[in-house]
């Protein structure tokens, strides 16, 4: 009988620290989550791969890969040599992402056996991974590098939950279960379903309640786990732990390694430690399928932003394409080959009616083909589609990119405002609007008749133009109201903002104006300082630094600055030296305005708001939506830099001024845990500064750093029900919601009424839903139904975004999902190597005077996808492939030859869903250069595979002492 849902969501809550390696914190520290396992196997591997392309360039690599790997240290050595100023956000961010999505698994699939490897659903378990895995290379092949790291943290959940929920580390294993990973490997050695594996622990001691024939047998087994009941088949272990009721049953106690204290918590480290290893070997699957560029772009260890265009293509807009075209291919020509090349590149054409195709590339000559294709054309009746195209890019981008809009009409799909901004809430990221002649009384666009009431249209313009401004606001972004002769002078923003390390020191947007004065610390760290001041031609400012010097709004080249205009902004470069210490802005106006000071610096941080688990163990989840007027909020803050240390977090209004300072509670890792209460409505932003490592904060040394995007309180909450967050093709998911009238943090249960409700997903998939519901006792529940195409590709996220406002329009809040498109796969099995031929002598003592030469038949079998790749792993020879046919299989004949002094080759063959099998050969008689024993042949995977792991294992340890797997 399937449980009520509020039990379940009332047990979903205590789950996460219960049931699993904690997924993101711990209280007594001692033990390790989902978190540190995730985290630390991503610096190792990425470390590694970083080792290896140096290696291969001939460069050389200093740092130790231990257990001592920061993300900071792992940046700055992948960096190499690199002079400009670096930043760890980017890398930070994609972890968190990782994380945050393993943590999920314990929230969203609490009561599936196999994505924890729970009651030894071992073939489930591993089902679940290969889909997973699978989808994850599938993303990588399509660029779409954010859903694969969301569907990479979930994969590394299961996994990593092997390692505590099995008897792996008691049958004294002290390497990963490969075949975990390896869909074609046989799973031998399980305890079958009437073989007893456990018995009573004594008096609450579970050390010794594997059964010793279990254990003798090398059988596999797992914890049966259940909340509800107490069933479990005779004999076998259990989970254990108090919310575990067969735990209580014959055999009574558990196995888990969860954390120190659970039933087997003694073999908790070791258990963390293989778990660690295990997901660097899956990550080191992942990099031999995709390949180390494309790995290290997963794990976004990358130092440039993503270049992001939302682009206009009607009748009127053709200098503006023009303009975007030059100032990107000015970027992209200036930026090639350096780690400042945009990591990424977007566009998103609209129009009316139509929207996209979403255009994202990692190629730069790509996405300038496609930006050369854009015309203008068409349009005529204003307005377009620009909130469309705008969801688009914002669920395409990484989180905290910026995202640049062209446009000169008003937006025709205004209803999406609310599902807009949540989705700029959500990835923080900084939207720009470059409006252009928007607020002209004439439009060039005018069909004469049509927009020729020039009053009204400009009234409208005006109203269309505040939505842009508010959108700009919410995400920290600027609306630029420009000439069309004008914009060329207002894309100097964008080249501003695609320069490596851009932080953010200081912001403030004033609505209604009024004058006021503003002061911001300025740090060392900081170089190429920027202020941005929009306001009306009327605005009139005065700037003084810490030294004492000043200049005028009506200064264009003064002591502090070189300022350029252009419409409504005015960018002052400033003047690199004496920048140190507090500065002040005086501002002179009655109309709306905003300033922004960026510059370029490692010091920066990142967030993310969190929420604790009911009945809390100490554990947190991500929270997605606006924290509640009156409640509590915890965000988790983490800081990029080892040189300094945070002393002070604050959300900050400028409208009142009102400032909320939050209480710091810093983690083992560096990370903080601020948590504000009472938080009054308003828009705030959150605030950090401090001082060096030791937290001193003297004038020299203290910083401030600013988020860019608003949190905005709300007295709604909007809660989804998830059972699942992938979808196949062709299938359709429910989605059961809860919106509640909140008061002080707690469901106002008078409250009665509707809320609008509006669920949009950014992929035009069929989706139904109500349009409002009905309060009763201050909640209302509804479900939204998500269909996806059979025609989907696997490797895909659609993004489904739920707003509910209030009936007065006076307060919305949303929650955001991301469901991954995984389709089943079909073919698990590797390509098959068969080296049929070794030829050639290495014995002469001059190794440079010789040839030698193997010959291998590579195939991905009857059922499998196909070859989609045939590289040189390893060697320095020449390979030539030929193809034929043989027995109905495409066969691709490998002849690679190489000179004596390379002896062994290793060639890596892909097939198309990422399978990878590596394949080595060696020269015979090669004893004297390369130490293996004599007459050794050439060897190939295909067969055999353990044997020749360990083939492969010697080889490492003789050749590569790096390539260990
Ligand atoms: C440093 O970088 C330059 C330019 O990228 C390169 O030519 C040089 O070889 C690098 N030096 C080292 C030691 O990596
Ligand atoms: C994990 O891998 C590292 C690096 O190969 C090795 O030194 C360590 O002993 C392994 N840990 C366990 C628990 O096997
Ligand atoms: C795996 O098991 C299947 C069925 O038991 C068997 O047919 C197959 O040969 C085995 N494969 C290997 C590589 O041992
Ligand atoms: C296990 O413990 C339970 C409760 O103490 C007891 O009823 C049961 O007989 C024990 N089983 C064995 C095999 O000793």
């Amino acid at each position: 009988m399937a449980p009520s849902r509020s039990i379940v969501f009332l047990v979903l809550s205590l789950w996460g620290s219960v049931h699993s390696f904690q997924p993101l914190f711990t209280l007594n520290g001692k033990s390790t989550t989902h978190r540190d396992i995730t985290r630390q196997a991503i610096l190792r591997k990425t470390a590694e791969v970083c080792r290896d392309i140096a290696a291969s360039e001939g460069r050389p690599f200093s740092l130790a890969i231990d257990n001592a790997l920061t993300v900071e240290k792992v940046q700055s050595a992948c960096s190499g040599n690199s002079t400009s100023v670096l930043s760890t956000v980017r890398f930070h961010t994609s972890i968190a992402i990782m994380y945050f999505s393993n943590a999920l698994v314990d929230v969203v699939y609490a009561l599936s056996e196999e994505h924890h490897f729970d009651d030894e659903t071992f073939k489930g378990g591993r089902e679940v991974l290969t889909t997973d895995v699978a989808a994850v290379k599938a993303s990588v092949k399509l660029e779409n590098y954010m859903a694969g790291r969301i569907i990479l943290g979930r994969a590394c959940h299961s996994l990593q939950d092997f390692y505590s929920h099995s008897n792996w580390v008691e049958l004294g294993k002290t390497s990963p279960y490969s075949a975990l990973i390896t869909p074609d490997q046989n799973m031998t050695n399980l305890a079958g379903p009437d073989v007893a594996t456990c018995r009573n622990c004594t008096n609450g001691d579970c050390a010794n309640n594997l059964l010793p024939d279990l254990l003798q047998q090398g059988l596999l087994t797992s914890g049966y786990f259940n909340i509800f009941s107490s069933k479990k088949p005779a004999g076998k272990c259990s989970h254990g732990g108090s919310f575990d009721r067969t735990s209580k049953k014959d055999p009574i106690g558990g196995i888990n390694k969860d954390t120190v204290s659970s039933s087997h918590g003694p073999l908790h480290q070791q258990a963390a430690d293989l778990a660690v290893n295990a997901t660097v070997e899956l990550l080191e699957n992942i990099r031999l399928a995709v390949g180390d560029t494309n790995f290290l772009r997963l794990m976004g260890l990358s130092q440039s932003t993503v270049l992001c265009f939302v682009i206009d293509t009607t009748g009127s807009m053709s200098d503006d394409i023009a303009e975007a075209k030059r100032v990107s291919f000015e970027i992209i020509d200036k930026k090639r080959g350096t780690q400042q090349e945009p990591s990424a590149y977007i566009l998103v054409p609209f129009n009316d009616p139509s929207v996209g195709p979403l255009v994202l590339t990692t190629d730069a000559d790509k996405f300038k083909a496609e930006i050369n294709k854009l015309s203008a054309s068409g349009g005529g009746d204003i307005p377009e589609m620009c909130l469309s195209g705008l969801q688009l890019a914002l669920t395409a981008a990484p989180p905290s990119s910026e995202i640049f809009v062209f446009t000169d009409a008003p937006a025709k799909d205004a209803d999406l405002k609310s599902t807009v901004s949540a989705l700029i809430e959500s990835t923080k990221s900084v939207v720009t609007f470059m409006l252009t002649d928007v607020l002209a009384s004439r439009r060039r666009r005018s069909v004469p008749g049509q927009w020729a009431r020039d009053g009204s249209s400009r009234a409208m313009n005006q109203v269309a133009a505040q939505l842009y401004r508010d959108l700009a606001k919410a995400s920290g972004g600027q609306a630029i109201d420009v000439t069309k002769s004008d914009l060329s002078a207002a894309t100097t923003v964008i080249e501003d903002s695609s320069t490596s390390a851009v932080v953010n020191v200081f912001q403030v947007v004033s609505n209604p104006g009024k004058p006021d004065k503003f002061n911001f610390t300025v740090d060392g760290s900081i170089k190429n300082m920027t202020i941005y001041i929009t306001g009306t031609s009327s605005l009139t400012f005065n700037i003084s630094s810490p030294s004492g010097a000043s200049q005028s709004s009506s200064v264009s080249s003064g002591p502090l600055a070189a300022m350029t205009t252009a419409g409504n902004l005015r960018r002052l470069r400033l003047h690199s030296d004496n920048q140190t210490g507090l500065w002040e802005i005086d501002v002179n106006s009655n109309n709306p305005y905003s300033v922004k000071v960026i510059g370029q610096s490692s010091v920066n941080f990142i967030y993310n708001l969190v929420e604790p688990h009911e009945g809390t163990h100490g554990d947190y989840s991500l929270k997605e939506g606006r924290p509640l007027t009156g409640g509590n909020a915890t965000v988790l803050v983490t800081v990029t830099s080892d040189a300094v240390k945070i002393t002070e977090v604050t959300l900050y209004d400028s409208s009142g001024p009102t400032e909320v300072i939050g209480t710091l509670l810093p983690q083992d890792d560096g990370n903080i845990l601020v948590t504000f209460t009472d938080i009054p409505a308003g828009d705030f932003v959150l605030r950090i500064k401090g001082g060096d490592s030791t937290g001193s904060r003297s004038t020299t040394n203290s910083f401030q750093r600013q988020a860019s995007t608003q949190i905005k309180p709300s007295s709604i909450s909007v809660t989804a029900q998830l059972n699942g967050t992938s979808i196949e093709p062709g299938s359709s998911i429910s989605v059961p919601f809860t919106v509640a009238s909140m008061s002080n943090g707690a469901v106002n249960q008078n409250a009665s009424g509707t809320f609008t409700v509006n669920a949009q997903n950014d992929r035009s998939y069929t989706s139904n839903s109500p349009t409002s519901v009905t309060m009763s006792g201050g909640r209302a529940n509804g479900t939204v139904s998500l269909t996806v195409p059979s025609s989907a590709s696997s490797g895909t996220v659609v993004t489904l975004t739920i707003t509910a406002q209030n009936s007065a329009a006076t307060d919305i809040n949303y929650t955001v999902l991301r469901f991954s498109v995984t389709a089943k796969v079909t073919d698990v099995t590797r390509p098959v190597c068969d080296v049929v031929s070794t030829t050639g002598n290495c014995s002469s003592s001059v190794c440079s005077s010789s040839q030698w030469g193997l010959t291998a038949n590579i195939s991905d079998g009857v059922n499998g996808t196909g070859i989609d790749s045939l590289t040189v792993r390893q060697g320095n020879g020449t390979l030539n492939t030929s193809t034929s046919i043989s027995g109905g299989v495409n066969i691709t004949v490998a002849s690679y030859s190489a000179s004596c002094c390379s002896p062994s080759v290793e060639l890596k063959i892909v097939d198309k869903v990422g399978n990878v099998r590596l394949c080595t050969g060696q020269v015979k008689a090669a004893a004297a250069t390369t130490a293996a024993p004599a007459n050794t042949t050439a060897n190939s995977t295909a067969f055999g595979l353990h044997s020749v792991s360990v083939r492969h294992s010697l080889w490492c340890a003789l050749l590569l002492p790096f390539f260990w797997w």
